[in-house]
C-alpha cells in the first residue's frame, strides 16, 4: 500500500510539471538555433587542435607563434585580403590560389601594375615541412617568407623603402575596425605590427597540407591502395633516382640541387649561389615537394615545363648540361611503358587536406 501510495505521488508530480515541459521543448530548440547562428557567424572552420592528413609527420609549431584556430582565421582573412597590396589590386591568393593547388597555373607570376615576375610560384602546400623557403633558400620560417611580397616592388607593394612598405601595409589593415578586433583577440595586444600580420598568415599556411594518398596508404600496407601502374611507376620511380632527392614524407630533402633548368640561356639565374657565393650551388634550386604536383603545374623556377609528361621527358634526356649539373641528372634510356608508370606514380602523390579551407567570402570592415 505504502509503495503504491509513494507512486501515486510521483505521478502527480510530474503531472505538475509536465505544463511546463512544453516550455523548455521551445527554449531548448531556440537555444540550438542561437548556437548555429553564432557557429555561422565565426566560421568555425578551423580545428582546435591541428592533425596533419595520414603519412604526414606532426608541424613543429614555432615556439613565438603556435597554433589557434582564431589565428588560422585571422592568417585565413588576410592571406586573401587584397587590401594588403598598396593598390589593393593583388593577395597572396593571386599567385598562390586554391583551383591551382596554391599555385597560379601560370608560367610566371603577374604583379602589382601587371608586372611579370622572373619564378615561377610554387605551390605552398605542406611549406610547414619545407626548412628553406623560395626556390633559392634565402628565407628559413614562413613568418619571414611572408613579409617579402608584402615589400616586393614586383609583387604586393609600390613603395621602395621596406620599412615603408611595411608602414603602410600596417596602417591600411589597422583603418579596418574589424582587424583591429581580431588581432587584439588573438594577439592581445592593442597595436599591430607587421610581424602579427605575418605570424597569422604563416599560421594559416601550416594548415595548408596534402597527405592521406594512396602512396601513404600503400606504404602502410594497404597493397591495393595504389594501382598495378603506380606500384610498377614507384620501381621506376627508385631506380632512376627520383628517391635519391625527392625523399621523406614530403619528397624533398630539402637540399639545393642543379639539375640543369635554364642553363641554356645567356645569363642564366643562378639560383642559391645568389645567397651563398659558394660554388657548389651555382645554378642549383631548391628540391621541391611533389605531393599533389599533377595540380601545381606548370613546372620548376622558371615554369618552362609545362606537364608532367615533359618533366619526364626533361629527366630521361638528362637535362641541360652546364658546369655544375648533378650527377645524378644523365639520361635514363626510360621505356615509353616506364615513363608512362612513372607518371601513374606522381599521381599517387595526390592526397587530401589543402582542399578543405575555402576563400572567405566576407572580409572584415
Ligand atoms: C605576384 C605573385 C606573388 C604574390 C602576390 C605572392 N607570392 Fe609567394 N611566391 C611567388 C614567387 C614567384 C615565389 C618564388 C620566388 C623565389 O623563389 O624567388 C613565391 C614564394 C612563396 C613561398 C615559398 C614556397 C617555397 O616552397 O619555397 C611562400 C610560402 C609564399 N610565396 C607565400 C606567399 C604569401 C604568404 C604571400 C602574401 C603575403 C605571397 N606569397 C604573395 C609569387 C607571389
Ligand atoms: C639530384 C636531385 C634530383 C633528382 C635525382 C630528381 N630531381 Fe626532380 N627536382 C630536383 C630539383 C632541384 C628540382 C627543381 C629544379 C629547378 O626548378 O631548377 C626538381 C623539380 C622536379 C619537379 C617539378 C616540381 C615543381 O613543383 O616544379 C618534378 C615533377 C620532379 N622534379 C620530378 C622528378 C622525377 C620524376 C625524378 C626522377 C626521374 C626526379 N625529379 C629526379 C631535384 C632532383
Amino acid at each position: 500500500m505504502t509503495n503504491l501510495q509513494g507512486k501515486n505521488s510521483k505521478i502527480q508530480v510530474s503531472r505538475f510539471y509536465r505544463p511546463f515541459l512544453f516550455l523548455f521543448i521551445p527554449l531548448i530548440l531556440f537555444s540550438i538555433f542561437l548556437g548555429m547562428k553564432k557557429m555561422q557567424y565565426s566560421q568555425e572552420i578551423f580545428p582546435e587542435e591541428l592533425n596533419p592528413p595520414f603519412g604526414l609527420p606532426s608541424i613543429l609549431w614555432p615556439k613565438d607563434n603556435p597554433y589557434s584556430k582564431q589565428k588560422a582565421e585571422l592568417g585565413r582573412l588576410l592571406y586573401f585580403d587584397k587590401r594588403l597590396s598598396s593598390d589593393g589590386t593583388i593577395s597572396c591568393a593571386s599567385c598562390h590560389n586554391i583551383p591551382c593547388a596554391y599555385s597560379d597555373c601560370k608560367m610566371l607570376p603577374i604583379g602589382i601594375g601587371h608586372q611579370q615576375g622572373t619564378r615561377h610560384s610554387p605551390t605552398i602546400i605542406n611549406a610547414a615541412y619545407s626548412r628553406f623557403l623560395f626556390w633559392d633558400g634565402r628565407a628559413t620560417s614562413l613568418e619571414e617568407q611572408a613579409k617579402g611580397p608584402l615589400a616586393n616592388t614586383k609583387e604586393m607593394s609600390n613603395v621602395k623603402d621596406v620599412h615603408e612598405a611595411y608602414k603602410q601595409c600596417v596602417n591600411k589593415i589597422r583603418e579596418v575596425v574589424g582587424y583591429r578586433v581580431l588581432f587584439k583577440q588573438v594577439f592581445g595586444r592593442d597595436e599591430m605590427s607587421i610581424d602579427d600580420i605575418a605570424r597569422a598568415i604563416a599560421t594559416f599556411e601550416r594548415t595548408i597540407l596534402s597527405g592521406g594518398s594512396p602512396y601513404d596508404y600503400y606504404r602502410a600496407g594497404n597493397s591495393k591502395a595504389m594501382n598495378r601502374e603506380q606500384i610498377k611507376g614507384f620501381e621506376v620511380y627508385k631506380k632512376a633516382g627520383c628517391i635519391e632527392c625527392h625523399s621523406g614524407a614530403n619528397f624533398s630533402d630539402d637540399r639545393f640541387i642543379n639539375i640543369g633548368i635554364g642553363m641554356d640561356k645567356e645569363n642564366p639565374d643562378t639560383g642559391r649561389y645568389a645567397i651563398t657565393k659558394d660554388e657548389k650551388d651555382w645554378g642549383a634550386f631548391k628540391v621541391p615537394t611533389l605531393r599533389d604536383v599533377e595540380h601545381s603545374y606548370p613546372y620548376m623556377h622558371d615554369g618552362s615545363l609545362a606537364t608532367l609528361e615533359e618533366v619526364i621527358d626533361y629527366y630521361d634526356r638528362g637535362g641541360i648540361p652546364n658546369k655544375n649539373l648533378h650527377p645524378l641528372i644523365k639520361p635514363l634510356h626510360l621505356s615509353a611503358e616506364e615513363k608512362k608508370h612513372l607518371l601513374e606514380f606522381l599521381k599517387a602523390l595526390n592526397g587530401t587536406g589543402w582542399q578543405s579551407f575555402q576563400a572567405p567570402t566576407e572580409f572584415p570592415k
